[in-house]
């Protein structure tokens, strides 16, 4: 389809699935199972965290940051974090929608729980992630145009009547395709709800959630933590060019590779990732242990892994002490360097550095606390 217009409605989108041939190829099928182990590895590393919490605060905030960032609402994962918990409301506007985008994905994991990816649940991520009540896309006028040019890069499928029927197909095509491999259905599936585009804005970011909601519903992952938008954004140009090719020459084969290549590129980094926050874990409880031995507790620890911008309210909440107690602890975090007291308006928040560093770095490397001898060291971070 040489003559592709971008201009003009993409009424004739075909609906799934596509021809066999074109979407699993032998080197296709090689390369899912390059991404099913790092999938499997994924899930057996986050499985010795001991406390789920701790990931599951965490990684979605760092794909919330990116995927919001692919729709250039920019926010920093420190800020994410200082507001993630109660204090919402305060937070600027890209950062109050990339908080969305992460509540979006909770809520979207409780659904798959209990049901079938379907429309509605499109409907009601989107509607999280925009902070409005959504329908599916009424009106004509919404095209993609390049921020760059102005130029339009294309114009989705019009009628809402057709874009249901679209929708329909697609949410078959997730629950009974089930002779292809569910990587190759996530990829193709992802690029037909883009293509679709059922709503006035917000249709990436939607996307990106059900990518992850469609690994959680065939159990190839246990719980959100996934930040397959940090190869997305890495490799934006490529996502764009890939879903225009599929449009254009209904060339499937490079954008299953690309998506298959991001999880498994992006399952390798998490889980790396993971190793070290554990690691951290353990030297940090090593070393609390050794200077506050009268304070720690491995639940105290934890939570400063929970909440890497700690209250007094969520030792509390833990049952770790009393507001006071929990105050002079917090304190005594303080003077051994643990963590740093920051305000945030009237607030005071309790910041955790080297956890932070860790989880916004690229790179796996902390630097000890001074004072822990170096057997002890050594027995903390042994790769088990
Ligand atoms: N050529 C294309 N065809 C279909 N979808 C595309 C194309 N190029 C980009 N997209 C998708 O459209 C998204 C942008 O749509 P939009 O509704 O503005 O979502 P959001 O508000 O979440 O950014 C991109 O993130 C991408 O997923
Ligand atoms: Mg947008």
């Amino acid at each position: 389809m040489t003559d592709f217009n971008a201009s003009l409605p993409y009424n004739e989108l075909p609906d799934l699935p596509p021809s066999i041939e074109q979407i699993e190829s032998t080197q296709i099928l090689k390369r899912c199972i390059n991404a099913r182990v790092a999938l499997a590895e994924l899930k057996q590393a986050a499985e010795l965290i001991p406390n789920s919490a701790v990931l599951v605060n965490a990684l979605p905030l760092l794909e919330a940051r990116a995927s919001s960032e692919i729709e250039n609402i920019v926010t920093t994962t420190d800020k994410l974090f200082e507001f993630a918990d109660i204090a919402e409301d305060k937070a600027d506007a890209a950062t109050k929608e990339a908080l969305r985008y992460r509540t979006a994905l909770y809520e979207g994991t409780k659904m798959v729980r209990r049901g079938m990816l379907s429309t509605d649940m499109a409907i009601q991520i989107c509607s999280t992630v925009k902070g409005i009540e959504l329908d599916i896309r009424a009106e004509s006028g919404t095209t993609l145009k390049s921020r760059m040019t102005g130029e339009v890069i294309y114009t989705p499928p019009v009628g809402q009547q057709l874009l249901i029927e679209k929708l329909d197909n697609w949410a078959l095509f997730m629950h009974e395709a089930t002779d292809i491999d569910p990587l190759v259905r996530m990829a193709v599936q992802h690029y037909q709800f883009e293509a679709i585009h059922p709503f006035v804005d917000g249709n990436g970011r939607t996307g990106r959630i059900l990518n992850i909601l469609f690994l959680l519903q065939h159990g190839l992952l246990d719980s959100p933590i996934l930040y397959l938008s940090r190869y997305i954004i890495q490799n934006k140009a490529a996502y764009y060019r890939l879903l225009k090719t599929v449009t254009h020459e209904q060339d499937w084969a490079p954008w299953i590779f690309f998506i298959l290549d991001g999880v498994e590129e992006t399952c390798t980094w998490t889980t790396d990732k993971i190793k070290s926050i554990r690691e951290l874990m353990d030297h940090t409880a090593e070393f609390v242990h050794g200077q506050l031995p009268k304070t720690y507790s491995r639940e105290l620890v934890e939570v400063l892994f929970k909440q890497p911008y700690c209250r007094i309210g969520n030792l509390v909440d833990a049952g770790i002490a009393k507001r006071q107690t929990a105050s002079v602890y917090l304190k005594q975090l303080c003077d051994i360097g643990v963590l740093h007291e920051v305000k945030s308006g009237r607030e005071t928040l309790f910041v955790h550095p080297k956890y932070i560093e860790l989880l916004t770095g690229e790179e796996n490397v902390w630097v000890y606390y001074a004072g822990v001898e170096t057997d002890t060291i050594d027995e903390a971070t042994e790769p088990v």
